[in-house]
């Protein structure tokens, strides 16, 4: 494998608060690509750190009584200390009040000054604290700030301005011929949405009358930084610009900012244009997330919804609550946080497949079969032959999806095979034939052992100590250092295997109280019985708006809607319509599919993704090939677009 640079940055949180799951979320994210990409044997570098400057800062320090130094002091401590506790293992820490930020923030405005690129001017307009911004009078929603609703103030005063209005056009060129440069792409079209319209420049100073709390305008002793001016600059600050010119030099180019959607505006047009006008080039990558909700609302202090990490991380371990995050969020979507999806992800995907499979082959390796790792053999020679070829062919299918940020593909691939080696247990019986042909049962163990150990392996930057444990319990010892070691055959037979636990004890999942608050997802049991449930909501007897005859409810509710994962996907030869797929469904076996669907999507881009199948349907052929049931998709004049749940959703989920 190529070596390769691998820059990551989080946001700097504000330290106005103390740290919730959002903040988790996403310095957790770039800790589980850090630890990929450090496995992939790339150099990488990861940055986090706080935001100390500004208004929000000032007041929350003000309420408690303290100064901001002070203030900044103990909450920096707060996430600085966090961090380890989550497994995050970011290579520096920056915090907004250092001299080596403070330091590059005075030479850029500088800079920016003596080119031109900074003038002096009037400004008069509405501006809102909470989000320390100016709007115009008509830009305010009902006179109030557009953004929180929340007071604006008119103000009029004099300050300093960045030309950001005249990158506009270079700024669009950009996004233009970097369609990978905003992921994902329903971000980048509201960027370029946003700069269809005029820029205006950028207010970048604050009169030290009004804000005292932040960097001094080096030409202006009387005005401080705005603070996302001063606040963007970290990730230059951090690795070396003006210091370490060589450093910066290597990490710069290879730069992922991973942000919350909060966040958009800031970064890819306030940032990029001030880098534009530094003459520094563009970082590699914006990755935008969505939000994590609950009840389907944005967590807010307000509402008291907040969901506090460390409480998850005590009740249920670290590696849970990692696994829990990165596997049930797409990047780029938003997901519903809920304890209760939360325990099912433990249970199902933790507990049943990884747990149960360690623990299984290696207390019945330790009873019948000597507790040390078995020598291998021949147990089943398709079988060891299909296993072997999907833990071999696992790494390169993760490291591509981990390059394009699909994480929750990436273990879904892994726990693909997880359940495949669950499976290849249970066709191959070591249990039954241990009597008769010990040499068999022990090459069935050890593949199993084997595989389990590749898997671990990829699933080792999500959970990092739960993995390691493992892997030392299977008798693999430590994990290797780079996948490039990661080879089929290296699990040395005699080795003690000490696993004496089951790793994921399950957890109780507390009963639904009533129905959920998600929305009027109708239960089939609750409408069920009477002819009349398919009329619900809509007068008279008449066709449906579409003017299909209706139906009664029983005869939906015998359609068995199913969500699938895809495992594999090819081209039918002969066929340009037709793909190839096998999907887990849930059951024992993958199912196998044929569906029309290759005009609208490349075989490889329908790995790891979710379907809806219809799986009670009789099988029958297509084009020769057995098809087991068939998939949604939606029709317009732009095509078919396959139907997929907004969250990924456990494999066999009902669809009702
Ligand atoms: O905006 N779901 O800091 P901040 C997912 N200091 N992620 C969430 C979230 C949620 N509900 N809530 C917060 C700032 N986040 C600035 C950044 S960068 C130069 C300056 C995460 O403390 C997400 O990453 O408000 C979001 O972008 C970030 O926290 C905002 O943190
Ligand atoms: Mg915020």
């Amino acid at each position: 494998m190529a070596n390769g640079t691998f820059y990551v940055t989080t946001p700097i949180y504000y330290v106005n608060d103390k740290p919730h799951i959002g903040h988790a979320y996403t310095t957790i994210l770039a800790d589980v690509l850090a630890r990929y990409h450090r496995l992939f044997g790339e150099e990488t570098f990861f940055l986090t750190g706080v935001d100390e400057h500004g208004q929000k800062v000032e007041e929350a320090a003000r309420k408690r009584g303290v100064t901001p130094q002070q203030h900044c002091d103990e909450l920096s401590e707060k996430f600085r200390a966090l961090w380890p506790t989550l497994d995050v293992t970011n290579d520096d820490f920056i915090r907004t009040t250092e001299p080596r930020h403070e330091r590059v923030v005075a030479q850029a405005l500088q800079r920016l000054w003596d080119a031109g690129e900074i003038y002096r001017g009037e400004y008069e307009g509405f501006y809102s604290p909470r989000v320390e911004k100016f709007f115009s009078e008509e830009e305010l929603v009902d006179g109030k700030c557009p953004e929180t609703g929340g007071e604006v103030f008119k103000l009029k005063e004099a300050n300093y301005f960045f030309r950001m209005g005249k990158y506009r056009e270079r700024l669009v060129e950009h996004l233009r011929a970097n369609p990978g440069f905003i992921v994902p792409e329903s971000r980048r079209n509201e960027v370029l949405g946003f700069l269809g319209r005029p820029l205006q420049d950028l207010c970048i100073s604050r009169p030290k009358s009004r804000l005292a709390w932040g960097i001094p305008l080096p030409f202006d002793a009387d005005y401080v930084t705005y603070v996302w001016f001063d606040a963007l600059i970290n990730y230059v600050s951090a690795i070396g610009l003006h210091a370490d010119e060589a450093r910066f030099g290597r990490l710069w180019p290879h730069c992922n900012h991973l942000i919350g959607k909060d966040i958009l505006t800031t970064h890819c047009v306030y940032w990029t244009t001030m880098l534009m006008a530094l003459g520094i080039p563009l970082p590699r990558r914006i990755v935008a997330h969505g939000w994590w909700l609950v009840d389907q609302t944005k967590m807010s202090k307000s509402l008291g919804n907040v969901i506090d990490p460390l409480a998850l991380r005590d009740k249920y371990g670290v590696d849970s609550l990692r696994y829990f995050l990165m596997r049930e969020m797409v990047v780029g979507l938003d997901a519903d946080f809920s304890e209760e999806a939360f325990l099912r992800r433990h249970n199902y995907d933790l507990a049943n497949d990884v747990g149960n499979l360690a623990n299984r082959v290696v207390k019945f390796v330790q009873r019948s079969l000597g507790g040390k790792v078995p020598a291998p053999g021949v147990a089943d020679a398709a079988r060891d032959a299909e296993v072997r070829a999907q833990a071999e062919a696992l790494p390169g299918r993760v490291r591509e999806l981990v390059g394009g940020i699909r994480i929750e593909a990436a273990i879904e691939q892994t726990m693909a095979l997880v359940r495949r080696v669950n499976r290849y247990v249970a066709e191959t019986e070591p249990f039954k034939r241990v009597k008769d042909d010990p040499a068999n049962a022990a090459a069935s163990c050890y593949n199993a052992l084997e595989a389990l150990r590749f898997a671990l392996h990829l699933l080792w930057p999500v959970m990092p100590s739960k993995c390691e444990q493992i892997l030392a319990g299977i008798g693999a010892g430590a994990p290797v250092s780079t996948l490039a070691d990661l080879r089929w055959g290296a699990l040395v037979p005699g080795t003690p295997l000490t696993l004496d636990a089951p790793p994921f004890p399950r957890h109780e999942v507390p009963a639904l109280g009533g129905p959920s608050p998600a929305g009027p997802t109708h239960s089939p049991g609750a409408a069920g019985g009477g002819g009349n449930a398919a009329g619900r909501g809509t007068a008279g007897e008449g066709p449906s708006p579409s003017g299909a005859a209706r139906i009664p409810y029983d005869a939906f509710a015998k359609i068995d809607l199913r969500v699938a994962t895809v495992l594999t996907a090819e081209s039918v030869p002969g066929a340009k319509k037709l793909v190839k797929l096998s999907v887990d469904a849930g059951e024992s076996a993958p199912r196998r599919l044929v569906a029309g669907i290759a005009e609208a999507y490349k075989p490889e881009d329908l790995v790891g993704r979710q379907l809806i199948v219809v799986a009670n349907l009789e099988p029958r052929k297509v084009f020769g090939i057995e098809s087991n049931g068939m998939i949604l998709a939606a029709h317009d004049d732009a095509g078919l677009a396959i139907v997929a749940p907004i969250r990924s959703v456990q494999p066999g989920g009902k669809v009702s």
